[in-house]
């Protein structure tokens, strides 16, 4: 058996404890990891409070956590290319635990700490479909709601590297944070068309990674709703506005992203790292879009 994060009924974060749950095994195309960190999402509240039994069920107990980062500690079947003790991140589905199998994965480059790499599996795809949605060309104008979140963050910073000038919203708090990231901050709230005009006469388009109603104000910036996109705002669908959920996760994209944030290029937008234990006190962070970036446990 092994330690892990579990609910046993469907509600707030409260529900998450700590408990037994036998170990994984990993099975063919997989590797099975010592968990050194776990990042959370948003995600994983949404499943933890019941709201996605109408498209999937989740058999309880269950046990959070899509992306670790950790030690190779058992290789699958028809496994290739990496062996017990390599350091690794990359996607699973019951990661808050002390072992995790992973589905997809790429090497940790020396350099890159743990809670870094487990930051950066969903929130890097996310991250790099939006911009390729969005087909942005050098010297364009990108407004970003939510520039300093884990997906926004990232976003920002890929965008600002290829050349493009990205405006960041973000809470007064966390307005330095979006200009480390290499954009124009802005806060979010009542007269942002205006702010965002004072900024820039055209933008070419908008990320939504806050899902805080910022579509109509969005529309009416971009001029209409081609190259608006939205990773989590419903209201998409009344709108117009294309809301993306097909992720699409890529291992060399991943080692490639891990190897941007050791050169420099990137930064991880990890605001908070809590010991497993606190998994509920983490998780409300994440739920209530409080924590100013990626929160990651560690066990
Ligand atoms: N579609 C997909 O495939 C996909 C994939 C990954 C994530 N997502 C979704 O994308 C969203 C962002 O994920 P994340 O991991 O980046 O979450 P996050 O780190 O919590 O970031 C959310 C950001 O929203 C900002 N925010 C909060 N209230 C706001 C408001 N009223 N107006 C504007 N911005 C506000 C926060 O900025 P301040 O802290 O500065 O207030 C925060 O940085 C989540 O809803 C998640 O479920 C979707």
């Amino acid at each position: 058996m092994m330690r892990a994060v579990v609910f046993d009924r469907f509600g707030g974060p409260e529900v998450l404890h700590l408990g037994e749950v036998p170990e994984p095994e990993a099975g063919p195309g997989q590797v099975r990891v010592r968990v050194e960190a776990v990042g959370l999402n948003a995600f994983d509240g949404k499943v933890r409070s019941g709201a996605m039994e109408a498209q999937f069920r989740t058999r309880l107990p269950a046990v959070p956590g899509l992306e670790v980062a950790g030690v190779v500690d058992q290789v699958g079947a028809d496994v290739a290319g990496v062996v017990e003790g390599d350091r690794v991140t990359g996607w699973t589905s019951r990661g808050a635990a002390e072992l995790a199998i992973l589905k997809l994965w790429a090497p940790v480059p020396d350099g890159l700490d743990a809670p870094q790499a487990a930051a950066l599996p969903v929130a890097g795809e996310a991250a790099r479909r939006a911009l390729r949605i969005l087909d942005l060309k050098p010297g364009e104008t990108l407004l970003v709601h939510g520039a300093s979140g884990g997906v926004g963050g990232l976003a920002t910073q890929l965008a600002v590297a290829a050349g493009v000038r990205v405006i960041g919203t973000a809470s007064p708090a966390n307005q330095e944070r979006v200009a480390a990231y290499g954009a124009t901050p802005t806060t979010y709230g009542a007269g942002l068309v205006d702010r965002v005009r004072a900024l820039a006469p055209v933008v070419d388009a908008v990320l939504d990674t806050a899902g805080s109603g910022v579509l109509p104000d969005s529309i009416e910036l971009r001029g209409g709703t081609d190259r608006v996109l939205t990773l989590t705002d419903p209201a998409a669908h009344g709108l117009g506005v294309e809301l993306n959920e097909r992720s699409e996760p890529s291992a060399s994209e991943l080692a490639e992203l891990a190897g941007m944030v050791v050169r420099g290029e990137v930064s991880v937008p990890v605001a908070k790292v809590i010991p497993l234990a606190d998994a509920a006190r983490a998780q409300a962070l994440v739920d209530d879009r409080r924590a100013g970036g990626k929160v990651v446990l560690v066990p």
